[in-house]
């Protein structure tokens, strides 16, 4: 690797890695592009944090090569990779200002202290802290002290920058700003990013693609919208947004593919993407795609009848449970329009265009 070289691409060749009797990482093949933001998610345990320090290098692999650009990284020790890491806990140092925890890494490379001085202002400009170098970290809120540990990583210029959930200790109006901090960040340094998070709105609004993974795996990988409209499992239909996975039975007849659920039909669009063969199949339905309607008396074949079992008034939506013949569905209303109290009868229309339709096989 070149000095200084940015916009590398990492390589993940079949890893392994195992702890004893656990497999925390089971095959893993994945690139993540030069200059790219790329979120993990997945349910606690799923090997997040594992890919991240294997990538830096703080854990080795079991199996398998991990490459930057060109370079075979797998044997390199954490320090002679170049990485940058952010965690939850930011880890700063309590004793040291913000100058000395910001040029604590240059300080180890016995970089001069004029040196150290003026890149540290930099990186705290980059973050917009530039000013605060004598503060110490209990002088500063969260979302600040993360802005440092931001900048700490920073000042190496790494080739790469891992954040583990990153704002997790951080209130949720706060946290919104922040990520996009984190974003334009990325962005204007153009440093191969993965980051992990819990909150998958976090990931959608940051990503430029998301991995899903699941018990040591990737099980699909793409950008934010495709993950979203057009999940390959009822898995990743679960995980990504919300959604209401229900079966049905796919038919097509004369005049194209139908839905049959729940005693209802619903024809579906002539171009609607179709990953199934007829038969029974799962459907997932987000909750904008279902609207709750007073109950008529004349059947209306793409209402699925049903009783409220929940109703929560929100703010600007009202929540609303409904138990169906296909099960309960979760969806929502606009809170101007009266809410349709526990217990009431009502009729929940589907959109047939929205419906996600879950490739044939999967789970
Ligand atoms: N040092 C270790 N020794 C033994 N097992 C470990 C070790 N580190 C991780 N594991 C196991 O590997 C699996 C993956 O853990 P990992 O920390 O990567 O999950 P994660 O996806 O980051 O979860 P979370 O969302 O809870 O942070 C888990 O089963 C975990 O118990
Ligand atoms: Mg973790």
């Amino acid at each position: 690797m070149k000095p200084g070289e940015t916009n590398i691409t990492i390589t993940l060749q079949n890893v392994f890695k195992r702890f004893d009797e656990v497999t925390a990482l089971d095959d893993i093949k994945v690139v993540f592009e030069a200059g790219t933001l790329t979120t993990l998610l997945g349910p606690s345990g799923c090997g997040k944090t594992t890919l991240l320090r294997l990538i830096s290098g703080l854990e080795k692999v079991s199996g398998g090569d991990i490459w930057f650009g060109d370079d075979k990284v797998t044997d390199l020790s954490a320090t002679r990779r170049d990485v940058g890491m952010v965690f939850q806990s930011y880890a700063l140092f309590p004793h040291m200002t913000v100058e000395q925890n910001v040029g604590y890494g240059l300080g180890v490379l016995k970089t001069p202290q004029d040196k150290i001085k003026e890149r540290v202002r930099e990186v705290l400009d980059m973050v917009n802290l530039d000013g605060y170098q004598a503060r110490y970290p209990d002088e500063l809120s969260g979302g600040q002290q993360q802005r440092v540990a931001v900048a700490r990583a920073l000042i190496l210029e790494p080739k790469v920058l891992l954040f583990d959930e990153p704002l997790s200790n951080i209130d949720s109006k706060l946290r919104r700003s922040m990520r996009e901090e984190i974003r334009h960040l990325q962005q204007s340094t153009g440093i191969t990013s993965i980051y992990v998070t819990h909150d998958q709105s976090e990931a959608l609004a940051v990503s430029d693609e998301v991995v899903v993974m699941k018990d040591g795996r990737i099980v699909q990988k793409g950008p934010p919208r495709s993950l979203y409209h057009r999940p390959e499992s009822a898995f990743v239909a679960n995980f990504i947004g919300e959604s209401n996975v229900v079966e049905a039975v796919l038919v097509n007849g004369n005049d194209g593919h139908r839905v049959e659920l729940g005693g209802i039909g619903l024809a579906l669009p002539d171009d609607m993407h179709i990953p199934a063969k007829p038969g029974p199949v799962k459907l997932s339905l987000r909750p904008e795609v279902l609207h709750i309607e007073e109950k008529s008396e004349d059947k209306d074949s793409a209402c699925l009848d049903g009783v409220v079992t929940e109703s929560a008034y929100m703010g600007p939506v009202i929540e609303y449970s409904v138990k169906t013949a296909v099960g309960d569905l979760f969806t929502r209303g606009p809170a101007y329009e009266t809410q349709h109290p526990k217990g009431e009868q009502v009729q929940v229309r589907i959109r047939p265009d929205e419906i996600i339709v879950i490739p044939g096989n999967a789970d």
